[in-house]
């Protein structure tokens, strides 16, 4: 598919989210909506996309890949416009022009390649993926001639009561001939509700001309949903979230109960681990094989569990690492801690890691039991097979050496440690 460019519109502000963030940065599983439409391009191995950005350019383009082309949209006045100032750089560019939206993420790649297929094999001059729903509120509706030919689209707010029982539309996923685009844009004009350049009109327009429009029809209408608001975000996170969790269990994963199951895009989890339910993983955690994690648990960035590692019921952690067949089973905090092999961390224990400024290390090492209770306060260093009385308070830089075991507040060497576990 080389003869085809592609351009992601991102540039509105996205008035119905009711944000100070530009809706193509609200996340869905851990990440901008925007950076699942690049990656789909990404993996077509088409041309790099051209992106146009607009509103709060600055913070959008902060999320675009470093190679990424962009353009920036002066006067956010429609997707039309959107559009023209995309085709700037694609100046003497012949082919096809693929039209992305940044607020429809969920697209698959499969869809795509059907509808350029479709486009180039019939030499059409436009194709639109289009869908057929039940309640097509707020998109625009698709406008078919006397003998079924698509000849337009008309926009929900410029739809009359007639039109808005239609119940085809526009997903806004769209090939074009680009040399009959450029000839359409020109004759755009803002005269409709809002005021705006509609893209969509390059529709009526070529039709009149005589060109051929054309339309693949989507299965699944859900994967071309538009999130125009918190709603719409809402379901899409769901059904995104849905995906993630059906390969993860395709690969070797058990979810117990995979709609309880909050699992960031990016994590990886090993073959045989149980994710029990309720269980939050965010962006950036790594679980390794056979482990066991949750009820009722969160991971945040940087949280490593390798292999056989039991992370319970009322847990949070962050930034850490813990090493083979480690323990924690039940509440407890952990955060910027590296948890060597074989410990066992007792209830209620809690790594003390922020001082007010800085966030410090708490480090413990090989087969080192911590009782129940017991408060870490960071820099430590726990040694390896030393020991902690139940409700001892570890005060920082007391470093515990290998084999001794601590009690009370502050904590005291009392013994050498005689546990032995193996
Ligand atoms: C658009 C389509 C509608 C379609 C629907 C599908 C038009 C006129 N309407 O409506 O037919 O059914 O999508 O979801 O195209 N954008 C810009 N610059 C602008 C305006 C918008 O880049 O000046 C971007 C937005 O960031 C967004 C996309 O274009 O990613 C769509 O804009 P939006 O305002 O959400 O269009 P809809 O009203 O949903
Ligand atoms: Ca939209």
């Amino acid at each position: 598919m080389k003869n085809v460019a592609v351009i992601i519109l991102a540039a509105g502000k996205g008035e119905r989210m009711k944000s100070d963030t530009p809706k193509v940065l609200h996340p869905l599983c851990g990440r901008p909506m925007l950076n699942y439409v690049i990656d789909l391009i990404r993996s077509l191995r088409i041309n790099p996309a051209i992106t146009v950005l607009g509103y709060k350019h600055q913070q959008v383009r902060a999320f675009l890949p470093k190679e990424a082309r962009f353009v920036i949209q002066q006067k956010i006045s429609g997707t039309g416009d959107a559009v023209k100032t995309a085709l700037i750089p694609l100046k003497n560019f012949k082919g096809t022009v693929l039209i992305l939206y940044a607020d429809i993420p969920l697209l698959t790649q499969e869809t795509i390649k059907k509808l350029i297929r479709y486009h180039i094999e019939n030499k059409a001059d436009v194709t639109l993926l289009s869908a057929k729903i039940d309640k097509p509120l707020g998109y625009g509706r698709i406008l078919r001639d006397e003998y079924d030919s698509i000849c337009g689209i008309v926009e929900e707010k410029d739809a009359d009561d007639f039109q808005k029982e239609i119940k085809e539309i526009n997903t806004g996923i769209i090939c074009f001939n680009k040399t009959k685009l450029d000839q359409a844009l020109k004759k755009i004009r803002p005269n409709n509700r809002k005021k705006e350049y509609y893209l969509t009109d390059a529709i009526s327009i070529i039709y009149k001309n005589g060109g051929l429009v054309e339309n693949v029809q989507i299965v699944d209408h859900q994967e071309a949903m538009g999130i125009n608001s918190r709603l719409d975000l809402a379901l899409a996170n769901k059904l995104m979230q849905k995906r993630i969790n059906e390969k993860i269990m395709k690969n070797g994963v058990t979810l117990v109960d995979p709609d309880t199951a909050f699992i960031s895009y990016d994590c990886l989890i090993g073959e045989d681990t149980v994710i029990y339910p309720f269980t939050v993983i965010e962006k950036n955690v790594k679980i390794g094989k056979h482990c066991s994690v949750g009820p009722f648990i969160r991971l945040r960035a940087g949280t490593v569990l390798e292999d056989s590692v039991t992370a319970g019921n009322f847990l949070e952690i962050s930034r850490s690492r813990l090493s083979f067949k480690t323990l924690i089973k039940h509440f407890g905090y952990i955060g910027d801690a590296r948890i060597g092999r074989f410990v066992n961390i007792g209830a209620g224990s809690v790594t003390a890691n922020y001082d007010g400024v800085n966030k410090n290390k708490t480090i413990i090492k090989d087969r080192a039991f911590i009782g129940s209770d017991t408060i870490m306060v960071a820099p430590v260093k726990i040694g390896k097979k030393a020991m902690t009385a139940a409700g001892s308070v570890v005060l920082k830089n007391r470093n515990i050496p290998d084999n001794i075991t601590v009690a009370g507040v502050p904590a005291k060497p009392i013994k050498k440690t005689s546990y032995n576990k193996k």
